[in-house]
């Protein structure tokens, strides 16, 4: 090794004096907090104290067995925390203004709010916008929702939700980012700085909350709010590391998840809220439940209301999001010694901290300027924003003979129960939009072909065949829209659009609310009486486009097999129309990949890219091969694998090399590829970069992602991508739970997905 020049030495001394400075500075203001603090919780009672955990229901949206009881003049009495979903400033600031003016210690209310993918403006759902996979614009659409949030009185938002889901069968797979611990991790961070900016006390970044910790997303059998059980060397190398991402970017809070682990619902289980996130990963900001989940512990069998705040308070929560325990019960526990006063004390400066740094007590309205929320709300920039952002995320999963860009075409038949329906367009968890005003894919259609094309619009058929499960379907504010017409007359009207027209566009799939909290599906494939449509569309002989709105992967064999085109738009937010539009018009080139694997049917369930090879697996090449893993009567085979999503152009991959046969300790491998734009249209690829640990001394999966680029290329264009890796990528953690690397042999693959790689192998030293 070269010795370090004076230079560098006299570098790295100024680097050592500016950040002992800076620490210097950080503890100064934490000092400053601390004293404040200090002074205030010297004057609180006991009552008020327990009023700064409590986050009653009270906004405009109640979703479980939360009421309204006499919010103000528990406001006035200093017994709440915070309140959430209350939308408006104005609302908010009279709200606010009954706290600073009217509680004796006017202790300014935090004011949350479930802006899961967008404010007014709302985005693609989370599961779609992790198929860009560009962490600018993700980052770029948080920024976009917290400047609206916070115009409009919100200064917490219940966002990210990072919880790895591998179950299309739970609904709220819409909500995350897929299956992918990688993919995961690297979204938690942008999502994070997107809402906290670098400075949270500028009244337009807001405070984030990562949930549902933990492991959420691996409830049984899909169905919502049931029991996780998982090893902890699984959690620590698969599930957690997204939490860990978004705290390391500074998350200021955290919200406990329903489910339990270890046979401990996460509201009430220490190891994971003090242990682990306090004391392992350093978390410094307040824990608050999910909605009434202290109660929950009751149906859980941990004991009565009671019992069950003592246990959520002792384990490390801060905050009782609707339950009422903490302000009901802890006093009763404090006299009987069953809490102590250190453990409320804790949970209430951890709330006042958040207060301060989010600037609270120097402006207890600075997230409630009337005016901002009238001009930086659901502004024409922001929108075009979302126009822009949602063309990413769309995946093009199949494209025979090039249908699709549509050009020149006269007469469009549009057709489905998704097409002329703007409330559904935002997609699950929009609490703030306002779904009239989105643009449908009619609009959007409209608007893009002006006078040179004739649309003719016809419904088709319903979402569902059973009008119950409509019901169960179009609510909060999405209706599905019911048509009493039979499905006989309904697919009559389309087939006579269709014949009309030289090409049918079929706006299929999930309604908004088939996908999202308590939204669980036993069958993931499209309703019978959609397929029936597509059926009657195909039988005219004209080219049918299928434009699939979805919350979750779903089964569809039939329509893959079928149907020529197929663009996968999940749910695009208020500007779905025009951006549906773009890609299918040929304006924007479609560039999205899957961030979960599409299973052949609910059988195979979990499916996921990086599993493990087990003692037996199927020889490659082979669907079946007894005393193999795999099934009788279907193959292992994705119907769509993770990474997959094709574009109007085509991508080659040539020449994988790597700088080096080995890697050691503190050196770096450079992994490049020769990518050629070889299609007739300019594009976005997303360039993957999987690794194989070969042999470890616990099983490695088949394949881990370990980096991507998403590169725009000129028709004809080529360019040398290159990644670098290092051996802290190699790492994971062992039996022990440590976090190492083996020395040994690996495998690295690049290219367009999981299932289409070249490969390449080194030696880890
Ligand atoms: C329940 C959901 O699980 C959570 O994600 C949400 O933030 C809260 N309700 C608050 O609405």
């Amino acid at each position: 090794m070269k010795k370090p020049t004076n230079l560098l030495i006299l570098i790295a001394v100024l680097a050592a004096i500016l950040l002992s400075c800076n620490q210097q500075s950080n503890s100064g203001g934490d000092q400053k907090m601390t004293a404040f603090i200090d002074d205030l919780m010297g004057k609180m009672t006991l009552e008020e104290k327990l009023g700064q955990l409590n986050l009653p229901a009270s906004g405009d949206i109640i979703t479980g067995a939360g009421s309204n009881n006499n919010i103000t003049e528990k406001i006035k009495e200093g017994k709440v925390g915070g309140l959430f979903n209350i939308k408006s400033a104005e609302k908010i600031r009279a709200v606010q203004q009954i706290a600073v003016e009217q509680s004796r210690l006017k202790i300014p209310l935090l004011f949350g709010m479930d802006v899961i993918h967008g404010y007014q403006t709302v985005f693609p759902i989370p599961l779609g916008m992790s198929c860009s996979w560009d962490m600018s614009l993700i980052e770029k659409s948080a920024r976009i929702a917290s400047q609206e949030a916070s115009a409009d009185g919100i200064c917490w938002t219940f966002s990210p939700m990072v919880d790895i889901a591998r179950d299309p069968r739970w609904g709220r797979v819409s909500e995350g980012s897929g299956e992918d611990t990688y993919l995961g991790s690297q979204i938690a961070q942008a999502m994070v700085k997107g809402y906290q900016g670098d400075d949270l006390t500028k009244n337009n970044t807001i405070l984030a909350c990562v949930k549902h910790f933990a492991l959420y997303g691996a409830a049984e059998a899909g169905r919502d709010y049931n029991t996780t059980d998982m090893s902890r060397i699984r959690m620590y190398n698969e599930y957690l590391p997204p939490y860990k991402a978004a705290i390391d970017a500074g998350a200021g809070s955290v919200m406990a998840s329903f489910n339990e682990i270890d046979g401990i619902p996460a509201t009430g289980n220490k190891w994971l809220l003090t242990d682990l996130l306090h004391n392992q990963w350093g978390f410094n900001g307040f824990v608050v439940t999910d909605y009434t989940g202290i109660l929950e512990m009751v149906d859980h069998g941990m004991g009565n209301l009671k019992e069950v705040s003592a246990l959520a308070l002792k384990a490390g929560v801060d905050m009782d999001m609707v339950a009422d325990g903490f302000l009901g019960t802890l006093k009763e526990s404090l006299d009987e010694g069953k809490v102590t006063q250190q453990e409320i004390d804790q949970a209430c400066r951890r709330i006042l901290e958040a207060k301060y740094k989010l600037g609270l007590f120097d402006d207890p309205y600075r997230y409630c300027d009337v005016n901002r929320a009238k001009s930086e709300v659901f502004t024409p920039e922001n929108r075009q924003a979302a126009r822009e952002i949602a063309a990413q995320t769309f995946v093009l999963l199949k494209n025979d003979k090039q249908i699709l860009p549509l050009l020149n075409k006269k007469t469009i038949a549009l057709v489905g129960p998704l097409a002329d329906n703007r409330e559904n367009m935002p997609g699950t968890w929009s609490v703030a939009g306002d779904f009239a005003k989105s643009v449908s894919l009619l609009d959007g259609l409209k608007n893009a072909v002006g006078t040179e094309a004739n649309i003719i619009y016809a419904k088709g058929t319903n979402v569902v065949g059973d009008p119950q499960l409509d019901a169960r379907i179009s609510i909060f504010g999405k209706p599905t829209k019911w048509d009493n017409r039979s499905q006989k007359q309904m697919i009559a009207e389309a087939v006579a659009a269709a014949r009309k027209s030289d090409v049918v566009i079929a706006a299929v799939g999930e309604s908004a609310e088939m996908s999202g909290e308590c939204a669980s599906r036993s069958d993931i494939s499209l309703p019978e009486n959609q397929k029936e449509l597509l059926e009657a569309l195909l039988a005219t002989g004209k080219p049918v486009v299928m434009v699939l709105f979805t919350g979750r992967p779903l089964t569809i064999n039939w329509e893959k097999a079928n149907v020529p085109a197929i663009l996968n738009v999940w749910f695009g937010g208020t500007e779905a129309g025009d951006a549906i539009a773009d890609v299918l018009l040929g304006k924007v080139n479609p560039s999205g990949k899957l961030s979960s694997t599409f299973p052949q049917n609910v059988g195979q369930i979990p499916l996921y890219y990086n599993h493990k090879n087990t003692g037996r697996p199927l020889p490659e090449g082979k669907w079946f091969s007894k005393f193999r893993s795999n099934y009788l009567d279907v193959s292992n085979d994705p119907l769509f694998p993770f990474g997959f999503g094709l574009s109007y152009t085509t991508f080659d991959y040539k020449n994988l090399k790597l700088s080096d046969s080995s890697l050691t300790a503190t050196g770096e491998l450079k992994v490049s590829v020769d990518l050629t734009n070889s299609g007739n249209y300019d594009g976005a690829e997303v360039v993957q970069l999987y690794i194989r640990d070969m042999v470890g001394s616990v099983t490695r999966p088949v394949k881990e992602l370990k980096g991507f680029q998403k590169v725009f290329l000129k028709k004809g264009e080529t360019r040398t991508i290159e990644f670098s890796l290092t051996e802290k990528d190699l790492r994971f953690y062992n039996s022990d739970l440590k976090f190492v690397s083996e020395p040994g042999d690996f495998k690295v693959f690049v290219g367009t997905s999981s299932a289409q790689t070249l490969e390449a192998g080194f030696i880890l030293k």
